[in-house]
């Protein structure tokens, strides 16, 4: 089994699609239990904390510096939480979940979705960047995903989510894609945005 520390929330409304809660870097499985009941209540929620750590802080992947990511480390840890996802499914009896992933979880979320398509029935991507500059050919036609960028954010440029949003509608996804005028903190209109696109998503 692939040991990830993590929590699980059990469904308490069927018909609601299971959360995949990825933190950001220096969260851990916690986090955005919280921000998951807000979007999707009744939801189930698995929330791993990542297994890479930056100065003692969680993360899913390494990174060279603010922005630049360990590529061969991205796929390694792309592949890993796939297996974490099928083994959860399997042991809690769960659908392919919605991925909702902030920062480094988004980017980590984005890299899982281009590799291991069949492990996510779609993605929210809170302040995400692109994950692999040379990304697989991947299949994700009609999945939806829902991509929240922050329009100050000084860690994610505008080039970069608007790239990142072309290669997965290229990829096939069904992206919606809004700039808010935020930073790379999250907002009060992330949260509301974020349930009213998980409501209308089938
Ligand atoms: C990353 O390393 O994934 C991004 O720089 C976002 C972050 O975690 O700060």
């Amino acid at each position: 089994e692939t040991a990830f520390i993590h929590r699980f929330e059990p469904a308490t409304s069927a018909g609601s699609p299971p959360l995949l809660l990825l933190h950001g870097t220096g969260g851990d499985e916690n986090d955005l239990l919280g921000l998951g009941k807000l979007i999707s209540p009744g939801s189930a929620l698995l929330a791993p904390r990542g297994r890479v750590l930056e100065h003692g802080m969680p993360r899913f992947f390494r990174r060279l510096a603010e922005g630049v990511f360990d590529e061969d480390d991205v796929r390694r840890r792309a592949r890993e939480l796939g297996d974490f996802v099928a083994e959860a499914r399997q042991r809690y009896g769960l659908a392919a979940p919605i991925a909702v992933g902030f920062s480094n979880g988004a980017n980590i979320a984005a890299a899982l979705l281009l590799q291991r398509p069949e492990a996510l029935s779609g993605a929210i991507l809170l302040r995400a960047m692109v994950p692999l500059s040379d990304p697989p050919n991947a299949d994700i036609a009609g999945k939806p995903v829902l991509l929240l960028s922050g329009q100050g954010d000084p860690i994610v440029p505008a080039s970069n989510s608007a790239r990142l949003a072309a290669l997965l509608s290229q990829a096939g996804a069904s992206v919606t894609h809004r700039v808010l005028p935020a930073g790379h903190q999250l907002s009060q209109a992330d949260v509301t945005l974020a349930r009213d696109w998980i409501g209308n998503v089938d």
